[in-house]
């Protein structure tokens, strides 16, 4: 082999890396027959891997659409989607489908069929031997904690609608695809038992770094879900930002009503205690005051003093007091923060 031919495996390792796990939307549209504007409109973007994105926006205004392209369950009129780096034309849908989960707002479960039956359904398709299976399925439950000796011999019907939507999840893992699409996974779900399940999300995601595109219309899932949100209008794009430059930064009426950017307490729960707390004096003694985690949010400190009347709480870091919080010291923090 002559030296030129050789290409460094680094580069090419590199090449690929950079765009596995990664999904971009290159102009993008989608013109249903019969409307008068595309229904997903010349829409461009990257969501990096591992990256949790919520595409936010009111009814209608192009979110499923946008998310059923990247599965092939709609082909858009023109543009085109990557995943993988790859453009997903170029992949027979059932492939493409095998590295995406997908979970949707009625969990879609088949009712004649156990949990566990349910969860297995894409490893049986792709005929791993049973005792793998079984194996999965039960790693699966415990994932999203629905005890296997409990859950896996039930039907659907014999499940709250939480616990659907934990099977859902479990299912749309079971083949360990790198891509999640979740569409309002949560919309019918109570508001407390929703809370619940979006922190299981967030821990799911740290463990297993799945690419997630996660469709919402609630700004407070979104706010607390997304490392970043697509906010969408229409069929287009009108920001795509962290949820700190959304809040502060709104590109423009339409995000700022939208997020609500004039709510000081939606603000406060994308801010850390630490960022805010005071210094222990040197002569510090704890005495009984109520305590905040030095990563809480301010959101939720706040939400301590006005429930507890406590003038002042203590900051601990892993049980170890580290500063103090006033009222004043979040009002002062978050005025700062917001110029
Ligand atoms: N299969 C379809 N055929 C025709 N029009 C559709 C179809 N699916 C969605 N639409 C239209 O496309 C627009 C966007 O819909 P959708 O993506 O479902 O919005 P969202 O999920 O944001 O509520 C809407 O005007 C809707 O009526
Ligand atoms: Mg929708």
């Amino acid at each position: 082999m002559h030296t030129s031919d050789y290409i460094p495996c680094s580069e090419f390792l590199n090449l690929s890396c950079n765009a596995m796990g990664s999904i971009q939307f290159d102009q993008v549209t989608l013109e249903f027959s019969g409307m008068s504007r595309p229904a997903v409109n010349q829409v461009s973007c990257e969501v990096a891997s591992g990256e949790l994105v919520v595409i936010l926006g009111p009814s209608g205004c192009g979110k499923t659409t946008l998310l059923k392209m990247v599965n092939r369950l709609y082909e858009p009129t023109s543009g085109r989607i990557y995943i993988d780096g790859q453009d997903i034309k170029r992949l027979k849908p059932t492939k493409l489908r095998q590295k995406i989960g997908y979970v949707i707002q009625q969990s879609g479960l088949f009712p004649h069929m156990t949990v566990a039956d349910n969860v297995a359904v894409v490893p049986k398709l792709l005929k791993w031997p049973n005792p793998r299976i079984q194996a999965r399925v039960d790693e699966l439950l415990q994932l999203v904690k629905l005890p296997p000796t409990e859950y896996r011999d039930r039907y659907p019907a014999q499940l709250s609608g939480g616990q659907q939507q934990r099977v859902g999840i479990a299912r749309a893992l079971a083949g360990d695809p790198a891509y999640l699409l979740m569409d309002e996974p949560f919309g019918a779900i109570d508001a407390i038992t929703r809370t619940a399940l979006q922190t299981e999300i967030l821990r799911l995601q740290q463990q297993l770094q799945k690419t997630i595109l996660f469709v919402s219309h609630d700004v407070d899932e979104a706010l607390r879900l997304g490392d970043r949100i697509l906010v969408m209008n229409a069929g287009q794009i009108v920001q795509f930002d962290t949820p700190f430059n959304l809040l502060t930064q709104p590109a423009d009426p339409f995000v700022h009503e939208l997020l609500g950017a004039d709510d000081m307490v939606r603000q406060l729960g994308l801010l850390t205690v630490n960022s805010a707390m005071m210094a222990l004096p040197d002569n510090y003694q704890n005495g009984s005051k109520p305590t905040v985690n030095a990563v809480d949010n301010l959101r939720d400190a706040l939400s301590l003093i006005l429930k507890t009347g406590a003038p002042e709480l203590s900051v601990v870091d892993q049980d170890k007091p580290v500063g103090l919080l006033t009222l004043e010291h979040i009002r002062s923090y978050a005025a700062e923060a917001n110029r």
